[in-house]
């Protein structure tokens, strides 16, 4: 399955790994105590540079790596051709693939029978526990990468039905204040000026959802000069961007006067019929949550009398009463289709982070089934390595500023 360019493969995979000092520190250390040898690890995740440099620390660190993508068009096939012909690691992804060959290239990884499993968006683990149950047998536990995944995981926890322990790499503080916010702020706008080629300053841009995810965005593109409003179903989100300044309505209001909206929910039919009704002439929609249910393009398609590619990743949709709406990506996530997903030191932490969890399900059998928290030390260890790879220093606590928090009669 190579489709790429080997050479340019290497070269973004290169890149990326020479500024991703803590993956690298964290993988020697990994190495050093030989945890991962030996261990089959499955993965599917955004096959692009920054998930090449994981595959490589942990195939380095004695893992074997089986890597198919979690997103049909996310693939970077430069990238997926170099990790195959020039680091002998597996890889089953192609940018384009049918969903058909979605589902065949997952089940491919659970062909090794992994130990253990690393998922962005669940996929890996739902196969695990429906068609592939045969797995679970030999499998050590996964980790899972971001927000949509881990409510599927709950929701399976909830039911009764999961069966592995399951680290929620997303909730870490290192991986969701970072990735989510700043990572996810970037590579959206990143991916909406990349598939536009249009000014942001002055335009009235819409996000929906106010977590992580959601107040990068937002704080992004009123860095950029739009006009930020934000939608919310949360009323202590809805509270929290109102105070940090942005307008706060409901779609139907928002998008009558949106040139911009962008989904962040991790919910479907955020924009749906009623919303693309009443949408502005001219309204750019996309999607920055794991799914492509957040814009209703079966909606968009049924208010629509025609459709063509006006840009590369932007189809023009011209509705019965002649307004113009343009989606992007086919409402997929726009910073991995679009554009190259999260910068390098983002995805140098969160990958971090991952691999140091896989190592610790590998050194804790005993954790029971269910969905748990990233252990403190390692959120720590990688806040660590990350000041110490910009050499930034900070206080400690003198000997008796430690007794002062720790003497509940200290008082005044
Ligand atoms: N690169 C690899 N995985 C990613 C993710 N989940 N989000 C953004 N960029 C990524």
């Amino acid at each position: 399955m190579r489709e790429g360019n080997v050479s340019e493969g290497i070269r973004k995979i290169e890149w990326a790994r020479s500024r991703m000092e803590i993956i690298r520190r964290v993988g020697d250390r990994i190495k050093k105590d030989g945890g991962l040898s030996g261990v089959k690890v499955g993965m599917a995740l955004h096959v692009e540079a920054k998930t090449a440099v994981l595959a490589l620390i942990l195939q380095d660190a004695g893992a074997i790596v089986r890597l198919a993508s979690c997103n049909p068009m996310s693939t970077d096939d430069d990238v997926s051709a170099a990790l195959m012909e020039e680091y002998g690691v597996d890889v089953y992804a192609r940018k384009g693939e049918s969903v058909d060959e979605y589902y065949a290239n997952l089940n491919r990884v659970l062909d090794i029978r992994p130990n253990i499993i690393i998922d962005d968006g669940g996929d890996l683990a739902y196969l695990v526990h429906t068609k592939r149950k045969e797995i679970i047998q030999g499998l050590i536990g996964g980790c899972e990468e971001t927000t949509t995944g881990v409510l599927r995981l709950r929701a399976m926890e909830k039911d009764g039905v999961l069966k592995i322990p399951v680290i929620d790499v997303n909730d870490a503080s290192m991986k969701r204040m970072f990735d989510n916010r700043y990572g996810t702020g970037q590579s959206t706008i990143d991916g909406i000026i990349s598939a536009t080629n249009l000014l942001m300053a002055g335009k009235c841009a819409v996000v929906a959802g106010y977590g992580w995810c959601g107040r990068g965005i937002a704080m992004r593109l009123r860095g950029m000069g739009a006009r930020v409003v934000v939608t919310e179903v949360d009323e202590v989100k809805a509270m929290e961007a109102l105070l940090d300044g942005f307008a706060v309505m409901p779609m139907h209001d928002a998008i009558k006067n949106a040139d911009i909206v962008v989904t962040a929910t991790g919910c479907r039919d955020v924009v749906r019929e009623e919303h693309l009704m009443v949408a502005k002439d001219g309204c750019i929609l996309c999607n920055a949550g794991h799914f492509n249910v957040e814009v209703s393009v079966e909606d968009l398609e049924k208010i629509s009398v025609r459709k063509r590619k006006v840009r590369e990743y932007v189809e023009e949709y011209v509705t019965k009463d002649g307004r113009k709406l343009y989606l992007i990506a086919e409402g997929r996530l726009l910073n991995l289709v679009v554009g190259q997903g999260h910068p390098v030191e983002i995805m140098d932490m969160s990958f971090s982070i991952q691999a140091l969890c896989a190592d610790y399900l590998m050194a804790h059998r005993e954790i029971p089934p269910g969905v748990h928290p990233v252990p403190s030390e390692i959120d720590r260890h990688v806040a660590k390595l990350a000041l110490e790879s910009r050499n930034v220093k900070i206080d400690r606590l003198t000997s008796e500023q430690l007794k002062y928090l720790s003497d509940w009669k200290a008082g005044t």
